[in-house]
């Protein structure tokens, strides 16, 4: 024993719960929400730790725990009756019993390891306290074949503010780009931002079904508004379209809203040319409803003329040969009438680059910023894919529904050219300030305006309190707006 402590023998008491009383100035708080977790745990795991109490059965420690008994139905909980504490021992006890443990840290390394373990092993990682942020957080994948980079700065979106400096038909320029506060169902606005030009490529992500409410106030009517956006395509002749949708379950099924718009689109002559999945890398830990956890999206390509992909993939056995069959026999598959084509490589080392697979493995990355009211931001790795399988360099790539920019800033890191069209001015903000931040040498300009966007945002605020003497933070400060 250390010194001045003095030995107890704890001896562990069955006591029925209705006989424990709280302390009247308990400190600490337990949340509805808390209690549930913790009565989760004594579900899974038992009564593993007494709760302790005065003589007079005032409850020291565990108050939380007996709610959570309480709310399970137990009839006695385990106690450790504690005696020979001073009145002030005792409440200093019911602080430091609480406050000492929180003082303790993580090594995250390891905890992420131990929940990675128990994940594998089939565990409810909601049973451990942590949330379900929390676990994503340190279950992010690490960068590894067919995963994406960890969120690298062209992912970070900024927050978006309740007063853009953005107005409803804003045109803006990003260095090749041209942006567009506007609808991408009417014709005037498309041919706006196309500005005489074709598209090679349609790559965008509307809303997924009737289910959110952007900042633009929700969407009324899914197939109108696919219609409309779809009848106003600026595609060239050979043009393609990928659209990225995700499911959406309803009533205990998953829907196929997109069934009148596939239908709608093959009448307009588009093509159900390719369906691709999108894996977006190990699903996160949660109870989802009985279903597996969600993992990938569907990404539907459509067009009229078909278009050789570009190989973008590097090749594993690059220039070599050795793994050739030396008879050149080709591992072609059997067509419907039994022959094999012959192989168009023999002789021939591996080439550099092949065609990418149809299912896309990029890992989604970590909610931040805009994707709490947004939660369907693509990562750029995504659009970079899209763009470079079916653009060339300097192609043109159309993106109707453009939300935080990231097709734009895809579109910049690849050296394409973006016309991208967003209904709310308080995402087509948070694209520009998404774009400065990366780009800060290239300040977005409003078109035939000749003023940049920290210009812009200086003169609207003036209009809107011309008496103010307000300071405008600058669009690449991360801190701005
Ligand atoms: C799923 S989000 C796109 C997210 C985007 N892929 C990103 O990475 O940020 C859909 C976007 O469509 C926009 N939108 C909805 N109706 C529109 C319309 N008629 N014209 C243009 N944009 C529209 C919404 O404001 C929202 O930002």
């Amino acid at each position: 024993m250390p010194d001045g402590a003095e030995r107890r023998d704890l001896v562990v008491e069955y006591r029925p719960l209705d006989t424990l009383v709280a302390y009247a100035r308990n400190a600490r708080t337990h949340s509805d929400a808390q209690v549930a977790e913790l009565a989760g745990s004594i579900r899974e795991f038992g009564f593993t730790n007494p709760v302790l109490v005065g003589e007079d059965g005032t409850l020291i420690a565990g108050h939380g725990r007996v709610l959570a008994a309480r709310k399970l139905g137990m009839a006695e909980v385990p106690t450790i009756v504690l005696t020979g504490l001073s009145e002030t021992q005792r409440r200093a006890l019911v602080l430091a019993d609480n406050r000492i443990a929180i003082n303790a840290g993580w090594d995250n390394d390891l905890l992420a390891l131990e929940l990675s373990d128990l994940q594998d092993a089939g565990f409810d990682l909601g049973l451990t306290g942590f949330s379900g942020d929390e676990i994503a957080d340190l279950l992010q994948p690490a960068t590894g074949e067919g995963e994406s980079e960890d969120v690298g700065a062209a992912d970070e979106v900024p927050e978006p503010v309740a007063d853009p400096v953005v107005r409803p038909g804003d045109l803006w320029v990003l260095g090749p780009h041209r942006l567009l506060c506007g609808d991408s169902t009417s014709p005037t606005d498309v041919a706006r931002v196309m500005a005489g030009e074709t598209a090679a490529l349609c790559f965008t992500s509307p809303p997924y079904g009737q289910q959110r409410d952007y900042a633009t106030g929700g969407i009324g009517d899914w197939d109108a508004l696919m219609r409309g956006v779809f009848t106003a395509l600026p595609m060239a002749e050979d043009g393609q379209v990928l659209v990225n949708l995700g499911l959406v379950h309803r009533d205990g099924e998953w829907l196929p809203y997109w069934q009148g718009w596939l239908d709608w689109m093959r009448g307009e002559g588009w093509r159900r040319f390719g369906l691709y999945v999108w894996d977006q890398g190990p699903g996160l830990p949660g109870d989802w409803g009985g279903r597996l956890a969600p993992s990938f999206e569907l990404v539907f390509h459509f067009n009229r003329v078909g278009r050789k992909p570009n190989k973008t993939v590097p090749c594993k056995y690059a220039g070599q040969d050795t793994h050739l069959r030396v008879d050149g026999h080709s591992t072609a598959m059997r067509k419907a009438d039994g022959t094999v084509g012959a192989w168009t490589h023999a002789g021939k080392p591996t080439q550099d680059f092949r065609i990418a697979d149809s299912v896309i493995r990029i890992g989604r990355h970590k909610a931040r910023g805009i994707e709490v009211e947004h939660p369907a931001v693509f990562p750029v790795a995504l659009a970079e894919h899209v763009i470079t399988a079916f653009t060339d360099e300097g192609g043109i790539c159309f993106e109707p529904f453009s939300g935080s920019g990231t097709t734009i800033i895809a579109g910049q890191q690849t050296g394409r050219a973006v016309r991208a069209i967003d209904l709310a001015p308080t995402y087509v903000d948070v694209a520009l300030r998404r774009w400065s931040l990366l780009h800060p040498d290239i300040p977005p300009m409003l078109d035939g305006d000749g003023r940049t966007y920290d210009e812009i945002a200086a003169e609207r605020v003036k209009e809107a309190s011309p008496k103010a003497d307000c300071v405008i933070k600058p669009c690449r400060s991360s801190a701005a707006r």
